[in-house]
């Protein structure tokens, strides 16, 4: 095995050999031969190259930047230059302690990150004027597509229009369209002001893709009194100088965070936003940060609402957004508080300037401009020319918009230099000018940013300190396990992150024309043939953003396949009340009704249930979305048998692939009779978790289904193209060998751990020869039901020993799953069984009556620094069997800032922006 390999994987061969002792197995192949059914296993090797060493991968992809030739972007469409200031670069974007951290939502070791998402939410309700922001979407188009479900749910008018004006971001119309036509919704682009005879919601873009500014307020008026909801997508930096979309009468706003300093990465990943006006926060869909209070009523954080509801609600879920964008909202919020509301203005208005000089030079030249109004973007019209001035300036190392034959888009951006400007006019064939004609109308003239967080971190040292303040309150990778089951929070090594900011990957527009992107495109071709070959798949399209982006868009490629065969009837998709709820909430927007298939005593799909359920809808069976491994964490052996039912009843079989680092190496969905799957790279493809995203969730199809990918899921081509170097390095690093030790492990990691703990908890579900695959549901249900004891309180209690707890009722209430992965040596691992052992005796000191059920250290969990070194201490059991639980060490221990937080009085007291200084006191 390669030394990266080896230094992937946590247990060395002496920890292998115990770890296989104590579950009685000889090798790791034994124990996966006994645990995978061999109706699906394949053997052999992957054909993939074989591992490199990290230098060589470093020079391999040393040659790939060098393929890429980023020239300076002036193409705009919502894609700018950006400075990121070094030291969010550094200590954001390169700093393990946030970009390990997982989605908050153990909130009382996710402060600093809430904190950071809550400023996030406050800059974009203020640059906006709107009252609820959300804590980051997947980019703006599809922001775009889900303000349009928002403005259908909402509004009262019976039409199924949705107006979109022609000057939106050409990207954003194709992915609302996307999006439109399984829901049964028209798309009606208008131009001018001319609105179409009916229609629920309209969308507009601010400043629009042409650059134009425009006072949309009484087209705003209209449409509201047609009974329709408006969307405006506003570019943020602009909104510093002009008027706020809820100033001008807006319902929602959305569009991008990524000028904010996030690089553009060849498309993502970035922040993109989402806020609404007052009435609508409650059908916002994603991650909505809240302030609440802790036991102490001390102010504490969490996520609010429905952050969690596809999970709960399903197919009656209003989207099926999970993973986000939280790194990057940290970046872009850490932007505006550097900076502060005059650093932005600055910024803002320097930009403006520079687009008011080339658009005077280029009148003064002769050239006509499209508009007099603008912010940044001007288009030139120059009827014939557009092509061969665009290629002038390529040359001279500028790329500018090709809008058509007869117009030039040109947009600047806070890197824009007199330089640039020269060269853009030398491509028009003008002179240059010094004259800075202000073009700026709707002047904005209220304040924002006001909150004293971005009013006090502006000198490098005050930004870097609060930086750390912030991480060091949270709990991140970087501390320890995180044994997320369903998550598979592995190693993100060092070098599979270095390229991402490289510039030649870090600064390349999305549109930038294909020949400048060479290094890229070779990446991506290499990387979705791997995934093809891990898979047994035909294609791979890396494009989507996240897992549930891949979800829909395997969804349609099924939906479209059926249209295209004349079956419109299919529409019926089932899925196991086991799946996870982004499942059944993705087939809903692929147009297709959840018939819920049950589970069986011991998890499995119940086969008597799913012939039922073909018989009762054989006519109109479209799919059946399955997850391989089971969310029970279990390999089922009917899986063939359900793929070979499912086909012939006419329908097709999605795999969801979150589950494969179980597989990699020993099985490949499209192989063992699956159509489709999505992966997580951000899974077992090492793109770390970011605090709850970015994502990539590419989706992999058999021959059949690939002319029916989408191709609008998200916004960019490539999707978050920024971050695939990492999964490529991951693949590239452990070779084919490296890859299947890495499954052998993680699943060898999962049964140590089930076997270590069944005696003190029961393992919910196994397989053959009671083996589980790389996770294990540990059931508290009869514990809570003799003792009272919850699984919220062995969660907050492991936090007193050092630990994130695993997966918390997911898929059953009143559970622990529990993945360790193939990264965690067998010290933590033992580390993490020792814990959970000393808590199931801390459970049996309550039930024994040793401590009171209201009073022990089990309730009270997690404990703060502050409560056990406070002057007085009334419980029922010592200060240090609080702080220091059995085997916690004195140094270096983790510490929760908070105590036990309070959701339901934050929902009740909804609070989703900074709160005022006051409340700090
Ligand atoms: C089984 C399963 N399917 C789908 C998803 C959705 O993936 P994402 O969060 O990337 O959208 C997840 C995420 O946790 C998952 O565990």
């Amino acid at each position: 095995m390669s030394a990266f390999a080896d230094r992937h994987i946590g247990p060395d061969t002496t920890d292998t050999e115990r770890m296989l002792g104590a579950i009685g197995y000889g090798s790791v192949d034994e124990l996966m031969d006994a645990a995978i059914p061999e109706v699906i296993r394949w053997h052999g090797p992957l054909q993939l190259p074989a591992a490199a060493t990290e230098p060589e991968v470093l020079a391999e992809l040393r040659g790939f930047a060098a393929r890429n030739r980023v020239l300076t972007s002036m193409i705009g469409l919502g894609y700018y230059g950006t400075h990121t200031p070094g030291v969010i670069k550094r200590n954001v974007m390169e700093n393990p302690a946030w970009y390990t951290a997982y989605t908050p939502y153990q909130p009382e070791i996710s402060q600093g990150r809430l904190e950071a998402l809550l400023n996030f939410q406050t800059m974009v309700c203020d640059l906006t004027g709107l009252s609820t922001a959300n804590a980051s979407m997947l980019d703006e188009g599809t922001a775009a597509a889900e303000a349009m479900t928002i403005a259908r749910r909402s509004s009262k008018a019976k039409s199924m229009v949705y107006a979109v004006d022609a000057d939106t971001l050409p990207q954003t119309i194709e992915v609302i369209a996307t999006r439109a036509e399984p829901l049964g919704i028209t798309v009606e682009v208008f131009a001018d002001g001319q609105l179409p005879q009916e229609f629920f919601g309209v969308h507009l873009q601010y400043p629009g893709a042409s650059g134009a500014l425009i006072d949309h307020s009484a087209l705003i008026e209209a449409a509201h009194a047609q009974g329709a909801l408006v969307t405006v997508a506003a570019d943020l930096l602009a909104l510093t100088l002009v008027r706020e979309p809820g100033a001008i009468g807006a319902d929602i706003a959305c569009g991008s965070a990524q000028r904010f300093g996030v690089p553009m990465g060849y498309g993502g990943p970035h922040a993109g936003y989402l806020a609404v006006r007052a009435g609508l926060e409650r059908t916002l869909p994603g991650r909505l940060v809240g302030v609440s209070k802790d036991v102490e009523g001390n102010r504490a954080y969490r996520l609010a609402l429905q952050t969690r509801e596809q999970h709960i609600r399903r197919e009656k879920a209003t989207s099926n957004i999970c993973t986000a964008q939280v790194l990057l909202a940290v970046m872009a919020s850490m932007y505006a508080v550097y900076h502060g509301p005059d650093g932005l203005r600055g910024i803002a208005r320097r930009t403006h300037a520079m687009a008011a000089r080339l658009a005077d030079g280029l009148r003064a030249g002769g050239v006509s401009l499209a508009h007099d109004h603008f912010f940044d973007t001007v288009t030139a019209v120059v009827p014939g020319r557009a092509a061969s001035i665009v290629a002038a300036a390529e040359e001279l190392g500028v790329n500018l918009r090709l809008a058509s034959e007869d117009r030039v888009g040109i947009a600047c951006d806070e890197t824009t230099t007199e330089a640039v400007l020269a060269n853009v006019w030398q491509a028009f064939g003008v002179e240059p000018s010094t004259v800075e004609a202000e073009a700026l109308i709707l002047k904005r003239d209220s304040d924002f940013l006001t909150h004293p967080v971005f009013r006090t971190h502006h000198s490098e040292t005050a930004m870097l300190r609060y930086l750390r303040q912030l991480s060091d309150l949270d709990y991140a990778l970087d501390r320890g396990m995180i044994p997320l089951g369903s998550c598979t929070m592995k190693l993100n090594a060092t070098s599979e992150m270095e390229a991402v900011t490289w510039p030649e990957f870090a600064n390349m527009h999305p549109f930038a024309p294909a020949h400048q992107a060479a290094g890229y495109a070779d990446l991506i071709d290499q990387l979705e043939a791997w995934l093809a070959e891990i898979t047994g798949y035909d294609t791979v399209s890396v494009q989507p953003n996240a897992g549930s982006q891949g979800e829909l868009a395997g969804l349609l490629a099924i939906r479209g396949y059926h249209l295209a065969n004349g079956d419109d009837h299919r529409d019926v998709c089932l899925i196991p009340s086991s799946a996870h709820g982004t499942n059944a909430a993705s087939a809903v927007m692929a147009g297709m009704r959840v018939v819920v298939v049950a589970c069986d005593d011991t998890g499995n799909v119940d086969l008597v249930d799913l012939d039922a359920k073909i018989e009762q809808h054989s006519d109109s069976l479209a799919a059946i979305m399955v997850t391989y491994p089971s969310t029970h964490g279990v390999y089922e052996t009917g899986i063939a048998s359900l793929c070979a039912k499912v086909h012939e009843a006419g329908g097709q079989v999605y795999v969801d692939g979150a589950n494969l680092n179980a597989l990699v190496g020993f099985a490949k969905p499209g192989k063992f009779g699956a159509d489709v799957s999505h992966l997580n790279l951000h899974k077992t493809f090492c793109i770390p978790h970011g605090g709850g995203g970015p994502g990539v969730g590419p989706v992999a199809v058999r021959e059949h289904l690939a002319p029916h990918l989408s191709a609008h899921i998200s916004a960019a081509p490539h999707g978050s193209a920024g971050i695939l170097p990492i999964s490529w390095s991951y693949i590239r690093m452990m070779g084919p060998t490296g890859l299947a030790a890495a499954t052998g492990v993680a699943v060898l990691a999962a049964n140590y751990v089930a076997a270590r703990l069944r005696d003190h908890y029961p393992v919910l579900y196994s397989g053959n020869k009671g083996l589980v695959a790389h996770e294990c549901i540990l059931d508290l249900r009869p514990i809570t039901k003799s003792t009272g004891v919850t699984v919220d309180d062995v969660a907050k209690r492991l936090i007193d020993y050092g630990f994130h707890a695993p997966t918390m009722s997911f898929p059953v209430a009143g559970t622990l799953m529990v993945e360790p992965t193939e990264s965690e040596d067998l010290a933590e691992l033992d580390r993490f069984v020792d814990a959970m052992i000393a808590i199931r005796r801390e459970i049996a000191a309550v039930a024994e009556g040793q401590w009171p059920a209201g009073d022990n250290p089990l309730v009270n969990a997690p404990h703060t620094a502050a409560m056990v070194s406070g002057d007085t201490w009334d419980h029922a059991y010592p200060r240090s069997v609080g702080a220091y639980p059995a085997g916690v060490k004195r140094v270096g221990k983790y510490w929760s800032p908070v105590r036990r937080i309070d959701g339901a009085y934050g929902d009740r007291n909804l609070v989703c922006a900074c709160p005022p200084p006051e409340a700090y006191a």
